[in-house]
């Protein structure tokens, strides 16, 4: 079975709710359809419900178990207003503006995540990346430990292996201290979607020393940071990624290493090469790319492309049970 079967069906066994700020958006309406159908995930869909049950009867879809909610009527809007105004009054919101904001539906969904009143949210099929993850920002917050939001691409090779391409969206030059959380997150991800245990490459142009420069002082002192922050975890840098990933590379060039040239998760110097290198892979090697799934957050906010279909969407949701499940410690 392929991993996207795979993580779908662990999904179900979970019972999560996931909530979707997009509801009137068709391909959110048809995922919601599939999901409910399929009994991946519980979903809470926002928007305006007129429009969303007249849209889901034209395109003959059955939300019957779905949760349709307009933010503007919902009882506990003014708690989830309270909430954005204390995260967010050191920088001048005022409680009106926090009213205002607490009802659109990106908001209203990531404060539904923060409250506990679903478990995790999937939207961007109408909104940008960086809209999403203000809102999360916003609202949830960071994981205990983690000091930036990133994103992980899931590449599933031709052959079915899956490897973790952490950044390729969000943060265009980590420091060494963004650097370290970006491992510790990917390594995270990894482990709740594949089940294989994360061996982590802190990537650069030299491996051990063989090179001197800027850039890999960054990736040494991010390896240390990491190490502190996750001494169980296998990980090493600075490593090539012919030393990453080839055991007899790695044996005269890293001799020692944890990593043995058996890298599962690759963490880039920067967004370029982060970027650059899951493109590659995509259009030369064939392998299909997953995400950007948002990492770092305390709960999952997770954004989609705004070319996404309702399959990817399907796919993202189940993804999204996955991994605010792990965080709770839970996994299948
Ligand atoms: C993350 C992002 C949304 C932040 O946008 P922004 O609102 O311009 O950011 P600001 O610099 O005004 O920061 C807002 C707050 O978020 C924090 N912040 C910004 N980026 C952050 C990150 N990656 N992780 C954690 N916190 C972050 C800032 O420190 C700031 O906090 P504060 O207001 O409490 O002091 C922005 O970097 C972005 O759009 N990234 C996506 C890039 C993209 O589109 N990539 C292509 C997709 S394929």
């Amino acid at each position: 079975m392929d991993i996207l079967s795979q993580i779908r069906d662990r999904a179900k066994a979970l019972g999560r709710s996931v909530v979707f700020p997009e509801g009137e958006d068709d391909r959110t309406l048809q995922a919601v359809a599939e999901l409910q159908n399929n009994d991946i995930i519980h979903s809470i869909v926002l928007g305006d419900v007129q429009i969303m049950e007249s849209r889901a009867r034209e395109l003959e879809l059955d939300l019957d178990n779905a949760e349709l909610l307009d933010p503007k009527m919902a009882a506990y809007k003014g708690e989830l207003a309270d909430i954005l105004y204390e995260r967010r009054k050191h920088k001048g919101m005022t409680l009106d503006q926090a009213r205002q904001l607490a009802v659109d539906p990106l908001y209203f969904g990531a404060l539904m995540v923060k409250t506990g009143r679903a478990q995790g949210s999937v939207a961007g099929a109408a909104h940008s990346t960086g809209d999403v993850i203000r809102a999360a920002l916003y609202c949830i917050g960071l994981a205990e430990g983690i000091k930036v939001v990133s994103s992980s691409f899931m590449m599933v090779m031709p052959t079915g292996k899956v490897y973790m391409y952490s950044d390729g969206a969000v943060v265009p030059n980590p420091d060494a201290v963004q650097l370290a959380s970006i491992a510790v997150s990917a390594a995270h991800i990894h482990q709740a979607l594949t089940g294989e245990e994360p061996v982590v490459g802190m990537l650069s142009y030299s491996t051990k020393g063989s090179a001197e420069g800027p850039s890999i002082d960054k990736v040494r002192q991010a390896t240390a940071m990491a190490k502190e922050l996750r001494p169980d975890l296998r990980l090493d840098g600075e490593l090539q990624v012919d030393a990453a990933i080839v055991p007899k590379v790695a044996e005269s060039k890293a001799p020692g290493s944890p990593v043995k040239g058996e890298a599962n998760v690759f963490i880039f110097p920067d967004l370029d090469a982060g970027n650059i290198a899951y493109k590659i892979t995509q259009r030369l090697a064939g392998a299909q790319a997953i995400g950007p799934i948002v990492q770092g957050l305390e709960k999952p906010a997770f954004d989609l492309s705004r070319g996404c279909n309702a399959s990817d969407i399907v796919n993202v949701a189940a993804i999204n049970a996955l991994i605010s499940a792990s965080l709770e410690g839970v996994t299948v």
